[in-house]
């Protein structure tokens, strides 16, 4: 069986950093918007490093003006999704782009979201979760209003709280009252840290926001007292490491820590984050793996179960979605 054909579990993926270019490029033409400028001439998103990639996803997510749009974009999402494998997915979604926080048009955007996601379900067998994020860079105010949108709209389909965006602006604890409200609606938490912050970074997240998932995570490995810490507590790192060598968190796959935490008991996953502007799928995450680390379909097996066992879905779901991920007898 091909890497490719292994059923996978993907916990940390943005619905709009998921968006293939030519999409994009699509809806800018039929709004006669020009943003050719955030395109290479190949037709790739075309950004620096990090920070000028923020700016990108959100001048790409300027095209997107409607729940209509949106229905739209989840579609072609998962079809990627499915056809790398993938039967289980979470998304971030962020109020801030669908609607402005305003709670009535963010119902309307979560709305045609999950009426695509029913669909995919239906006709490609993958199935969607949400997870409403904060934007870090937009501050603590924004937030608490992102949060209220999540609080609102929380149950079986909206499950997670989370926080993207640039970590290095702000401390975790300034968000606290979000995150709070969050958790006492009953959503799991995840937040992004650890990947342009050091292990303090990590230490804080966790003791001021409290997550049973850390986005990214891997710098902990800079801190060994720390990577016990995340091992004895069971904390889910959801790593993107094609994202990260992409970015230069780490210059190439062979320097990238996530065998040596997997090996130190460090419970971690793969995703791809934002795929198309990392030139990534779930397949290569796994090729790439495979190639530099020698994992094999056990390990991979392994690493899926790992990755619903940690899924903020219901119990049903979960259950069904590992037997979809036992192997078939032969
Ligand atoms: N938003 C989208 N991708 C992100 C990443 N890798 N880190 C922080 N915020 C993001
Ligand atoms: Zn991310």
């Amino acid at each position: 069986m091909s890497l490719k054909d292994l059923p996978k579990v993907e916990l940390h993926l943005h619905l709009e950093g998921a968006a293939p270019p030519a999409f994009i490029a699509g809806l800018a033409k039929e709004k006669n918007l020009d943003i050719s400028g955030i395109f290479k001439p190949a037709g790739t998103y075309d950004y620096v490093d990090f920070w000028h990639f923020l700016e990108i996803y959100e001048a790409a997510t300027s095209t997107l003006h409607s729940p209509e749009d949106y229905h739209r974009l989840t579609l072609a999402v998962l079809e990627e999704s499915a056809a790398n494998g993938v039967i289980y997915s979470e998304t971030f979604l962020s109020p801030d782009f669908c609607g402005g926080r305003d709670l009535a048009a963010w119902r309307e955007y979560l709305a045609a979201i999950r009426e695509a996601a029913d669909e995919a379900e239906r006709t490609m067998g993958i199935t969607l979760r949400g997870i409403v994020t904060c934007i870090r860079h937009f501050g603590p105010e924004k937030a608490k209003e992102t949060a209220l949108c999540a609080a609102e709209t929380a149950g079986d389909w909206l499950v997670g709280f989370g926080m993207a965006g640039d970590e290095l602006k702000g401390k975790p604890g300034d968000f606290a009252y979000s995150f709070d409200m969050a958790r006492e609606a009953g959503l799991g938490i995840t937040v992004h840290a650890g990947e342009w912050g050091g292990a303090d970074s990590v230490r804080n997240t966790l003791s001021d926001l409290r997550p049973s998932r850390i986005g990214h995570g891997v710098r902990a490995i800079e801190d060994p007292g720390l990577v016990d810490k995340l091992a004895e507590e069971g904390i889910v790192l959801e790593v993107c490491p094609g994202s990260n060598v992409f970015l230069g968190v780490y210059p190439n796959w062979s320097d990238h820590p996530i065998q040596k935490l997997r090996e130190r008991g460090v419970k971690v996953t793969v995703s791809t984050d934002d795929p198309p502007f990392f030139h990534t799928t779930m397949a290569r995450e796994y090729d790439r793996l495979a190639e530099t680390f020698g994992w094999e379909e056990g390990d991979f097996g392994a690493l899926a179960t790992d990755a619903i066992n940690a899924a903020f879905c219901d119990e049903n779901t979960r259950t069904r979605i590992l037997k979809q991920l036992e192997p078939a007898d032969v």
